[in-house]
């Protein structure tokens, strides 16, 4: 088609993210559309639903990784019941995305009755476990070893905290002794320590002062619009550190992405929920992964009805762990579909 090929693709070089210095490119050739890639630094799209169901096996089973990096991690989790156990990771802030299910969120500062479509900000240091599960949970989880804390660019318009906001319900109650011994698992990066109590450890009577763990819900979080042209998303989160962001990506009235390098940021993005697909995907719990300095576009995010996603930035340098590989598939960077040189008969295809 030669009018494709003559119309002239505009390129973004981006340092440092969203906030540039940027550089335009313009060129004849369209670009995301590699034929194939040999070795291993490729875009993956991975389907965290695939994962299985051994992995969870055990009642005592923890969250797995995916995809990690200095400071960072990716992970997944499975709670078809209750935990009968205690676990708190002291070294690392945890954000939980509940991916589908519905149940009770018990910490140690309260209760949460959480559902899908939830984004459970839970601070290191926090104990907390499953209670009572009404269905089946499946989390998606980015772990930061620096504090992530919710400051949502342009509220109260993308996100009102005021409406959407909530945190844990405390008990009002002690916690009873237990026959024999509560353990609680303290998580220290990769390694875990167990404390035994004779009492359950985790009950409040009160809480009082600044809230430690927050809950809202990914449906109340509109995207930035603009009439014309494009504009970067709204941020959500940041790490103290300034090496990771949190976006809002889901579906808004913009004009497709550009075609893109970003130097710095890994991006990792979870399509949470629709009904709207993003381009090629359209499964709640697929997770993209675009390492840093590869070129794409991404899919049109101007789509009704809608849909939801986040984007997560961070400058660290990502690797697949083995329970990532085994999820993983070759992402095209046009659609993020899976790449047909995968030889697969995904309809994401192009
Ligand atoms: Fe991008």
């Amino acid at each position: 088609m030669p009018d494709e090929v003559l119309a002239p693709n505009v390129e973004l070089f981006s340092r440092n993210g969203f906030a540039g210095p940027n550089t335009t490119i313009v060129r004849a050739q369209y670009r995301p559309r590699f034929l194939r890639a040999r070795g291993e630094y490729v875009p993956r799209r991975f389907h965290t639903w695939d994962l299985p169901a051994g992995v969870f096996a055990e009642p005592k089973a923890l969250p797995v990784s995916i995809l990690e990096g200095e400071g960072i991690s990716f992970e997944l989790s499975r709670r078809p019941a209750a935990m009968s156990f205690g676990y708190v990771n002291v070294w690392a802030d945890e954000l939980h995305y509940i991916v589908s299910g519905r149940g009770e969120l018990d910490t140690e500062v309260g209760t949460l009755e959480v559902r899908a479509g939830d984004i459970v900000l839970i601070p290191r240091a926090v104990t907390y476990r499953w209670g009572e599960i009404t269905e089946e949970i499946n989390e998606y989880i980015v772990v930061t070893a620096s504090e992530l804390q919710l400051d949502p660019e342009g509220a109260p318009g993308t996100f009102n905290p005021d409406l959407h906001l909530d945190r844990p319900v405390p008990h009002g109650r002690p916690g009873l002794p237990v026959e024999g011994e509560y353990e609680v698992v303290v998580r220290t990066g990769d390694t875990f320590t167990s404390y035994f109590y004779d009492v359950d450890p985790i009950p409040c009577l009160d809480v009082v002062g600044a809230p430690l763990v927050l809950r809202f819900n990914l449906e109340h979080v509109q995207g930035l619009g603009v009439a014309e042209g494009g504009l970067a998303p709204a941020r959500l989160m940041s790490s103290t550190s300034g090496h990771d962001f949190v976006f809002g990506t889901g579906s808004r009235r913009s004009g497709r992405p550009p075609v893109h390098h970003n130097a710095d940021f890994d991006e990792v993005i979870c399509y949470a929920m629709g009904p709207s697909p993003w381009g090629s995907v359209d499964t709640p719990g697929t997770v993209t992964w675009t390492p840093k300095g590869l070129l794409h576009q991404g899919p049109e995010e101007d789509v009704q009805p809608g849909y939801r996603a986040f984007l997560v930035e961070t400058r660290s340098t990502l690797t697949m762990t083995p329970a990532g590989r085994d999820i993983a598939h070759l992402m095209e960077t046009d659609q993020y579909g899976v790449h047909p040189a995968e030889g697969q008969t995904a309809a994401a295809a192009r």
